[in-house]
């Protein structure tokens, strides 16, 4: 459609409007407010787009309810004003899209800054002022253009360089050092990764960095310096180009090569999982400096080149989030000492010391102390998680590592030089680097604590991948533990960019029968994963487009997830998947893990066929919701037993798993749940036996009242049981084990239902066919003794909110709704025989009938004891009241 479509669009909204009591209502001062929270491909103002069209969006800004946008208009432009669209101009493009709007101009160069901007036309063909100008930076989008060569040697590398051609006007570095890099510029650490790049199969995908320079440069003498650690590559290898324009219009480029000069420095030894050893005595100062004399230096080699190729990192890096001081410090022997970070982290310290020359100090970290204040270790298993300094001797030294994390909430200090002052040990909160974006807090402190406990579990476990763990020999990236997490994950922090990347490292060990591993990149476990665990595949794609309405990657790794439904279809047999390692792990109550294989069987084809529909590939829509349906009746005539009247064992996680997809016959279904509840709340004393599978679906399938009562159980097992236990991180295991082996005290799976804190407690979702929270839901979930709940998400359409208080006579509802989005809101009439709902102070309900006129409501119906209202964008305040 074109611009010329806008009055026909305006006399049928008029038309529209006085049959909904939609408002018209316009004033000088009113109308769009310029779009904000831009985003190029999930970013604000990316480095190295590496995509050849990138994705806009913007969140719009309204004084008036019940709004959307009838039009957009998009400038890209070379020059940083964006005064024109010389790169594109959209025009009065006629579209309500605001999220995910794909770059359509001619072919964008590597190594360029783009700016753009954005404004809309409102559903009045109102225009907004444009935006802010925002810009984006593309990588190396044509591999040839890569010159620069992998080398390796020693773990310091180097060389100096001149720039000699008049003013730079701008200069970025990319940059990939396996397994990690630290980069220095004339004596500069440069940007503030930390264990970059992220992980990937690095015989598929290296990612690179890309930093902007421009400012760090000097004119004349300047010297490029990397440190190498081995990280997950095991060795290390170094790619760098550096692209320089100045102003003259001349151009520079520095690249790894023979010309790079390395040595020995002072980390003598690092590893993931051990540690690492700095003898600072080793130090080369200067080296990193323009005007070092490299002369004994020894020339570098060419590395064995990592078969991958090479991306741009397209996801937040992994930085140090945070600074914490330690709570505590004791000394349970003569010279050990043991600072307790009152949390559970992952990272590192940092820690100061003046001394001796030689002197060699020991950091080794815990989860856990033993009765006698000694460090308890063993569920580390092989991880040695030991950090060693060696003095230099001159003057406060401070040290914290680079090549190493460690999951801990103690750490033992020996062989300091006297005794340590408090303040010379602080805590380094490590992770990926991802932005919190949800809110969720009520009136039950259990739930609140949980909420916190489950966020550092989560994000202490995002590392480039999302891990298992974050403290033994282990911390891989266990397909089932990903899918379980990840939509708790995307209602409380950004994510999208995060799991794009993952979904490709999935993708990258597909092999070429479409299976998949359990662990990606693959080092544990098998191929082919447990279907428990591979559903990650399906499920996270799936997740990215109902969260983000990411069309792309359900575009992009159509195939991929067919090839894998495929192979799979053809291990089953007559619809029932057999093969399972793990099943319903951890669980207390067994469940047959061909019943947990053949579930997420029906899953993985059931998420294919919508994709197939969303995608219009008709012939597999057929297929597969065929194929869906011959599996959901095998499921139930291999696992359901009529005379128990459950499936499977009985387990609470069977029934729960056929109810949840729905899986069981209409006649069989009450018999099915009272098993369940009959299970919970008589056999176990309101408590779950679930293991991560069942768990995750739990509270889903149970009423709200029954959810809560086991959410804020504090008798084993139960989270709560964890937190009156001192768990600062979900545990792995229900049971309090501080003993060897498998039991960590950082497990994030658990906490999968902190989804339930945002859908049923606050009551923020989205409608079935809804992606990206464009028909929001809003169900608040006012039972037993919450007083109170309130909640926030970013969708990026904008923040959704909901604010709810129970009052003396009935409750009071605020609500924030994007511009662009509509919302139903489902609000219990309370046993109230004549039911009054206020809104802003002035009724919109009352005896049966519908009050029009207010702004942004368009209906109220009342049906099955529940007021259902359609609203459209805005803040709301509802109230209920009456007899
Ligand atoms: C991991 C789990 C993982 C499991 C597979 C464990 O070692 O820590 O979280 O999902 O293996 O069963």
């Amino acid at each position: 459609m074109k611009s010329s479509a806008a009055p026909l669009m305006f006399v049928s909204f008029v038309i529209l409007s006085v049959l909904t009591g939609f408002p018209l209502s316009q004033s000088m001062d009113t109308g769009p407010e310029a779009p904000s929270g831009l985003r190029c491909e999930y970013f604000e103002n990316p480095m190295g787009i590496d995509i050849e069209k990138p994705r806009f969006s913007w969140a719009l800004g309204h004084t008036e309810r019940g709004r959307i946008q009838f039009a957009y208009q998009i400038i890209v432009s070379s020059d940083k004003e964006a005064e024109k669209g010389d790169i594109w101009d959209t025009g009065k493009e006629i579209s309500d899209t605001s999220v995910q709007v794909e770059y359509g101009g001619g072919d964008l160069e590597s190594n360029r800054t783009y700016f753009w901007k954005v404004r809309y036309w409102d559903d009045l063909d109102k225009p907004s002022p444009y935006s802010d100008i925002h810009k984006f930076d593309t990588a190396i989008l044509d591999s040839d253009l890569w010159e620069a060569k992998w080398i390796s040697k020693h773990n310091l590398l180097r060389r100096s360089f001149i720039c000699d051609q008049g003013k730079i006007r701008r200069a970025r570095i990319y940059v990939a050092g396996l397994g990690y890099y630290e980069l220095r510029l004339n004596g500069h650490k440069v940007g503030t990764s930390v264990l970059d790049p992220a992980w990937t199969t690095y015989d598929k995908h290296v990612l690179y960095s890309v930093y902007d320079v421009t400012d760090l440069l000097l004119e004349g003498d300047n010297a490029v310096g990397v440190m190498l650690g081995k990280g997950w590559y095991k060795s290390t290898a170094l790619i760098l180009q550096m692209m320089i324009s100045f102003e003259s219009g001349e151009e520079l480029i520095i690249t790894s090569d023979e010309s790079w000069k390395s040595r020995p420095g002072p980390i003598v030894q690092d590893s993931v999982y051990d540690g690492e050893v700095y003898d600072a005595r080793l130090e080369i100062p200067g080296w990193d400096k323009p005007g070092f004399d490299a002369a004994l230096w020894e020339e570098v080699e060419s590395a064995i080149t990592p078969q991958g190729v090479l991306r741009a990192q397209m996801i937040p890096p992994i930085r140090v989030v945070e600074t914490i001081q330690p709570v505590s410090r004791t000394n349970p022997r003569p010279g050990v000492f043991i600072y307790d970070m009152g949390q559970n982290i992952s990272g590192w310290v940092e820690m100061t010391a003046s001394g001796p020359r030689d002197t060699r100090i020991r950091l080794r970290h815990a989860e856990l102390l033993y009765p006698d204040g000694e460090l308890n270790r063993e569920n580390l298993r092989q991880a040695k998680a030991e950090d060693v300094y060696i003095l230099k001797g001159k003057g406060k030294e401070s040290y914290q590592p680079r090549f190493t994390y460690h999951g801990f909430r103690y750490v033992e200090v020996s062989g300091y030089p006297g005794t340590p002052p408090q303040d010379s040990i602080r805590g380094k909160v490590v992770h990926t680097s991802v932005e919190q974006t949800g809110a969720f807090s009520c009136s039950t402190e259990l739930l609140n604590r949980m909420q916190k406990v489950f966020l550092w579990g989560l994000r202490t476990n995002l590392h480039g991948i999302p891990t298992d763990c974050s403290q033994r020999d282990e911390r891989m990236g266990w397909l089932g533990d990903a899918h379980l997490t990840a939509e708790m994950a995307m209602l409380n922090f950004d994510m999208a960019a995060f799991y794009s990347k993952f979904i490709q490292d999935i993708s990258d060990v597909q092999d070429n029968r479409g299976r998949i591993t359990d662990t990606v990149p693959h080092i544990w476990g098998q191929r082919p994963a447990d279907p428990a665990w591979g559903t990650a595949y399906p499920m996270l794609c799936w997740y990215m487009y109902k969260q983000y309405g990411d069309r792309r990657i359900i575009e992009d790794h159509y195939d991929g997830l067919k090839a894998y439904v495929e192979f799979i279809r053809g291990q089953a047999n007559k619809n029932i998947l057999e093969y399972s390692y793990y099943g319903d792990w951890i669980a207390i109550d067994q469940t047959p893990g061909s019943l947990v294989s053949t579930f997420f069987y029906y899953y993985d084809v059931k998420i294919l066929s919508d994709i197939a529909e969303i995608l219009g590939r008709d012939i597999d829509f057929r297929t597969y919701s065929k194929l869906g349906d011959d599996i959901r009746s095998s499921f139930h005539a291999e696992f359901y037993n009529p005379e128990t009247g459950g499936y499977g064992t009985n387990s609470q996680t069977s029934n729960i798993l056929a109810l949840y997809l729905d899986l069981t016959p209409k006649n069989v279904r009450g018999r099915v749940y009272g098993n369940l509840i009959r299970d919970i709340l008589y056999e176990r004393n309101t408590h779950l036996s679930t293991g991560i599978m069942g768990t995750k679906y739990l509270p889903e399938v149970i009423d709200f009242s029954l959810a809560y009562d086991l959410l804020t159980q504090t008798s084993y097992p139960s989270w709560g049981y964890m937190l009156l236990n001192g768990a600062t991180t979900l545990w792995e295991l229900w049971q309090n084990k501080t003993g060897p082996g498998m039991n960590s005290h950082n497990h994030p799976m658990l906490g999968s239902v902190g989804t339930w804190f945002y859908r049923n407690v606050v009551g923020i979702d989205q409608a079935e066919d809804s992606f990206g929270y464009k028909k929001i839901h809003i169900r608040p979930g006012f039972g037993r003794d919450l007083k109170f709940a309130e909640g926030r998400i970013r969708s990026l359409y904008g923040a959704v909110a909901c604010r709810w208080i129970k009052t003396d006579s009935g409750y009071r509802v605020q609500l924030s709704i994007p511009v662009n989005c509509t919302a139903e809101v489902f609000l219990p009439i309370l046993g109230k025989r004549k039911p009054i709902l206020i809104e802003g102070g002035s009724p919109v309900y009352t005896s049966d009938r519908f009050l029009t006129g207010i702004d942004g409501i368009k209906m109220v119906d009342e049906k099955e004891n529940q007021l259902i209202i359609q609203i459209g964008s805005g803040r709301y305040v509802f109230e209920l009241k009456g007899e």
